[in-house]
């Protein structure tokens, strides 16, 4: 209906919609309308949910051909954040000459459709033992093909890279909240890894427009072959061979757990000796010497500086862990979100903590009932994130809506950091026998019944007990 209204308003927009059904995948169910009326509803939309998005109706073609890229990037950490993304990667081709949507070609899914696992049936899918022609290629062979034609390919590279960090820092909120609820912080404990496979389609003016992200993505390095009719062989696929071998043995040698150490030591060894020729031969015994270069590159940290200003929801996420308490949990309960308020000093006159419980409720209430998740009852990140704008949009009216929540953030973070360094002090002072200090804040002389609501250790606690509080350093 929406779209029917938005239509009417600009008869100019005649755009095509693209519907994928939850329940397919590789491109099974998918299909193109023009009309919003024509979406395909045996039962209703809940029963049946689907995803629709516009179809970008001008890909940029080779050779006739659209194609899309999937690109791998290692999520190697998330506290901090650590991304990389792979210099190579795949393009897959359509096999058949694409055209502009139209009623007569809406379905015709080798024209629309780049996914390998339906080309693959077209009948005109080539195999290739080169990385620059057939219907899967290298991502390099096209940057090359569109280099020699003038395209400067370091931009479209960059959008790239932006596009996909903008992406992961929109993951990495509701990330964490999953990921401590299995593994607290500030224990030793498993690192986590993840390779992410990025879908992205090249329009026809190099903008890169991202398709969908797949968490599990194929590793295959092999293909079916028909030998003679009805009998299949798997043989090597050279493509996906020089693309997914480079991700999974960079991924391990950048994650592997004894690397850190066998640094350590050798970095031990090159201090002590001093001699240049012995340094050389320290550096000849890196086990990695032989190994190719790295094909993942870190593109966060190292581009921090340009993103950073859109990681509020994450800084607002560590708020929000900070607070949550009880392990294995992901909903923060209202004492807990008190002694949020509390602790970073929101509550004022014009904001009693009856309102605050009451903004607590009102909001908890709407998303529970929204979010359909009865699991454990308590404020989920999202409602969080809306009671901060809320409460941003009151403290600091006269900012834009950016700089309201970015210095309410600022502001948590500040008084936080404050009570940390108070909390440090009670606990040196507590490990050496000084009296632990009786006249600290309300919220500081807490009891310890309250914890299980998210109240960090009190201040007679001892720095020991301090390292195994779930404060993240904001
Ligand atoms: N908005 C779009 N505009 C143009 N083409 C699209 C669009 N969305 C998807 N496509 C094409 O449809 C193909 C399939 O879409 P998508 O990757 O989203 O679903 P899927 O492959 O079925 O999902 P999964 O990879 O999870 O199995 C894409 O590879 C791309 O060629
Ligand atoms: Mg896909």
């Amino acid at each position: 209906m929406t779209v029917q209204m938005v239509k009417d308003g600009d008869p100019s927009w005649k755009p095509t919609f693209i519907v994928k059904p939850d329940s397919g995948c590789q491109g099974d169910g998918i299909y193109l309308i023009k009309d919003p009326s024509d979406i395909r509803l045996a039962g209703t939309l809940q029963s049946r949910p689907a995803v629709v998005q516009e179809y970008i109706c001008k890909p940029l073609l080779i050779d006739k051909l659209k194609f899309d890229i999937r690109l791998y990037v290692l999520l190697k950490s998330l506290d901090p954040l650590e991304i990389y993304i792979a210099k190579e990667g795949l393009s897959r081709f359509c096999t058949e000459p694409y055209q502009e949507p139209n009623p007569k070609n809406l379905h015709h899914i080798f024209m629309h459709l780049t996914n390998y696992s339906l080309n693959i049936h077209s009948g005109k899918f080539v195999h290739s033992d080169s990385t620059s022609t057939g219907s899967k290629r290298t991502f390099s062979s096209i940057l090359c093909r569109l280099s020699s034609k003038g395209v400067d390919i370091k931009k479209v590279w960059s959008d790239i890279i932006s596009l996909v960090i903008k992406t992961v820092i929109a993951l990495t909120p509701e990330l964490k909240v999953f990921y401590q609820s299995d593994i607290p912080a500030g224990r030793p404990g498993p690192t986590c890894f993840q390779i992410l496979g990025f879908d992205i389609l090249l329009m026809k003016n190099l903008k890169p427009i991202l398709l969908e992200v797949n968490a599990n993505p194929s590793m295959r390095i092999e293909h079916e072959q028909e030998l003679s009719p009805g009998v299949f062989e798997n043989v090597p696929s050279l493509v996906d061979e020089e693309v997914k071998v480079a991700v999974i043995r960079d991924t391990l040698r950048l994650m592997d757990p004894l690397k850190k150490k066998r640094g350590n030591q050798s970095q031990q060894l090159l201090a002590t000796k001093e001699n240049p020729s012995d340094s050389e031969l320290a550096g000849n015994t890196n086990p990695e010497a032989h190994l190719p270069s790295i094909c993942l590159k870190q593109v966060f940290p190292k581009y921090a500086k340009q993103f950073n200003y859109l990681r509020l929801v994450d800084r607002m996420a560590n708020l929000f862990i900070r607070f949550l308490g009880i392990k294995g949990t992901m909903k923060l309960g209202p004492t807990g979100f008190r002694t949020f308020i509390r602790n970073c000093k929101l509550s004022s006159s014009s904001l009693s903590m009856a309102a605050v419980d009451i903004l607590y409720i009102d909001i908890t209430r709407r998303w529970n009932s929204m979010t359909m998740d009865q699991r454990d009852s308590g404020m989920c990140l999202q409602a969080f994130v809306e009671a901060f704008f809320y409460l941003a949009q009151r403290k600091f009216k006269m900012l834009p809506l950016h700089e309201q929540v970015a210095s309410l953030i600022d502001l948590c973070e500040y008084h936080l950091s404050v009570l940390d360094e108070k909390r440090l002090a009670c606990g040196r002072r507590g490990t050496v026998g000084a009296r632990p200090p009786s006249s600290g804040t309300p919220q500081e002389a807490a009891p310890a019944a309250q914890l299980a609501e998210g109240h960090p250790p009190p201040c007679t606690n001892s720095a020991h007990r301090l390292s195994h509080s779930r404060h993240s350093p904001s």
